[in-house]
């Protein structure tokens, strides 16, 4: 049975006991409506840690689109069941009083630049939001590890900048994207797609694949034009599609370096992101 905790003293309460052992504590920090990427990180978690914490909390401060956040899809019901499934010890649904009371220093972080772009051109204040909400929840749980899916690419980069920066002591996993079988990304946000949609969507990870299967073949221009193309011919609106350096997340140059390939689009109102990971030959 996975243990419910409301607030930070039932969290504090539960975990004193493994961090006076000094357990391994795994910590995968969630918005909820739970599906098998989720699961791959939980699984993760478990494998690696001694007790594994997973929270429950849609954050306000990361959606700069007040609609976007009262459709974000909540199933808590079906999450906890999901979390017990996988053997999840704590499920932590902290407050919004208790995580941002008082000023942080997450407010202020440098995010070196990797949220100028992308997300964080067309959503402003969304990373800032993200770090905010990570660091107070790293705060209370005081995880050894936190593990994070890569379908967020641009997300993990910058947690991984705050954490450096703020020389947490915590320690990042990166999960790959999971996929459904006919290869669109999972997402709690495909919950909001109709049938039609869902089909349409697809044009997202065909893009992707264009550009991975001429990747080397075709310059970096060619590839995001052809890859834009193939999204312009559906009925997707799309608002980007760069190739970026993995650690920068500058525009690429050329093809002789790594690169990842990130899109992101509306499918009627509902915005999709996704990547795909190009390494030099
Ligand atoms: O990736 C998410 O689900 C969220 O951005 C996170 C990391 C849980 C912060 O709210």
């Amino acid at each position: 049975m996975s243990v419910i905790l409301s607030s930070k003293a039932q969290l504090e309460q539960a975990l004193n006991p493994y961090w006076k052992q000094g357990a391994r504590i795994g910590f995968v920090p969630t918005m909820g409506a739970l599906h098998a990427g989720h699961c791959s990180l939980m699984h993760a978690a478990k494998a690696a840690n001694e007790i594994v914490v997973l929270s429950i909390f849609v954050n306000p401060r990361q959606f700069n689109d007040s609609a976007d956040f009262d459709k974000y899809p909540r199933t808590l019901t079906a999450d906890i069941a999901c979390a017990e499934t996988e053997g999840v010890d704590f499920v932590y649904l902290p407050n919004y009083d208790e995580l941002f009371s008082g000023h942080s220093v997450a407010s202020e972080v440098p995010l070196n630049g990797l949220d100028v772009s992308m997300e964080g051109a067309s959503r402003p204040g969304h990373f800032r939001g993200v770090v905010e909400v990570v660091y107070a929840l790293f705060d209370h749980v005081n995880p050894s590890t936190a593990y994070f899916g890569q379908k967020d690419f641009q997300q993990l980069a910058i947690i991984r900048a705050m954490v450096s920066s703020l020389k947490l002591s915590v320690s990042i996993v990166s999960c790959p994207t999971l996929r459904e079988p006919d290869g669109l990304a999972m997402s709690s946000r495909n919950l909001r797609l109709s049938n039609i949609e869902r089909q349409e969507a697809l044009v997202l990870y065909k893009a992707l694949s264009f550009v991975r299967d001429h990747w080397q073949k075709l310059t970096p221009e060619e590839l995001m034009n052809q890859a834009k193309h193939l999204i312009a011919a559906s009925t997707l609106r799309l608002d980007y599609l760069l190739l970026v350096d993995p650690n920068t997340l500058l525009p690429i140059a050329n093809n002789a370096q790594s690169a990842v390939v990130c899109v992101a689009a509306y499918c009627g109102a509902v915005r999709l992101i996704d990547n795909m990971l190009l390494l030099a030959d």
